[in-house]
């Protein structure tokens, strides 16, 4: 197999442009070649801020790239990311990797037909501060026992003056639940495992508050959302068992730095033909759980009525 080195940036918002562009720009053994967008203004924009080519044709971009980062709208990025596997394309996804399941096995399915490499950005696992923690818990659930509980509350404040993904329409209609939803399974996961049944119910706005069984008997809670009022946002996590009580540390570095690791793994994974940790079928791990989530919600009577004395 061979290290791919030429990358195209698949859209060109936000985050496409400061955090894959700036990390693909910046990476030193990788080569930014492009971005395409739907908006040929916005790939234009795009690219002269990087120095690079605009693609106003998705194919025109595969023809020339070794590997694709994608950074559009999870049901769009399923699409996407199907036509580059079948192009033979390395894919270094975001999150969540889809909205439905069944997307999100089209794109499992894909990398495995393909034979190519994929790893999601989950931001946090790409950070030394977050991965030495949970190192260090492993360490002390296997001298200990295995975690028997934890909170996760992860709120975003998408209506804060400024905010840059206020416009962002698959955010207004999915919620906080398919946007911080992945980073808080991320290390849900990591330290729990596998989630075997789930219970949901409604906050404010897009609010939701989940409870999970995981797969060992541990129990987990989620608090997610995208409107928190102003000043009020942030993520934290308390997790807990006979190694003690422990919060999950803030971590220093960029996104940036961390996209270039994540470039490194896809790089390692395609160069090996070992599947990453990280990559598409973990991804629909989460997928599962947030569908999952959505079905519960969807259900008439999916909470007990509390008689009011
Ligand atoms: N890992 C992290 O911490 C992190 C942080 C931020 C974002 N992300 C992820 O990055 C991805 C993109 O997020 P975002 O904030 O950039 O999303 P966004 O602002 O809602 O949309 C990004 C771009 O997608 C394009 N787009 C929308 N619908 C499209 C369609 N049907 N076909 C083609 N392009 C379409 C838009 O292009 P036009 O404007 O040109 O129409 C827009 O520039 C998401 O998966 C998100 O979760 C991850």
């Amino acid at each position: 197999m061979s290290t791919p080195t030429r990358f195209g940036v698949l859209g060109t918002g936000h985050w496409a442009r400061t955090t894959h562009g700036a990390a693909l720009r910046a990476h030193p053994d990788v080569e930014l070649v492009g971005f395409w967008g739907r908006d040929p203004g916005h790939a234009r924009a795009a690219a002269e801020e990087h120095g690079t080519r605009a693609y106003a044709d998705l194919d025109d971009l595969l023809a020339d790239v070794d590997a694709v980062t994608v950074a559009l709208p999870p049901d769009v990025q399923a699409d996407v990311a199907v036509r580059a596997a079948d192009a033979g394309r390395h894919l270094l996804l975001d999150k969540p990797l889809a909205t439905s399941l069944e997307d999100a096995v089209r794109v499992v399915e894909a990398v495995q037909r393909n034979a190519v490499a994929s790893v999601e950005y989950l931001t946090y696992l790409f950070q030394p501060d977050i991965t030495g923690w949970l190192d260090g818990m492993r360490a002390l659930a296997a001298e200990h026992g295995p975690w028997e509980g934890g909170v996760f509350r992860w709120a975003g404040t998408i209506d804060a003056p400024g905010n840059p993904y206020a416009g962002s329409a698959w955010r207004r209609e999915r919620g906080g639940l398919w946007d911080t939803g992945p980073h808080a399974l991320s290390v849900v996961h990591d330290l729990f495992g596998d989630v075997e049944r789930l219970a949901a119910a409604r906050g404010p706005r897009d609010a939701v508050t989940v409870a999970l069984e995981h797969a060992n008997g541990a129990g987990t809670a989620l608090a997610l959302t995208l409107t928190a009022p102003v000043g009020t946002g942030g993520s934290f996590a308390t997790v807990w068992g006979p190694g003690g009580r422990h919060d999950l540390p803030r971590f220093g570095g960029t996104p940036q730095e961390g996209f270039g690791r994540a470039v490194d793994r896809l790089r390692e994974a395609a160069r090996t033909g070992e599947p990453d940790p990280l990559d598409a079928a973990n991804a629909a791990r989460a997928v599962a759980v947030l569908a999952a989530v959505e079905e519960h919600l969807a259900r008439p009577g999916s909470t007990t009525a509390v008689p009011q004395p």
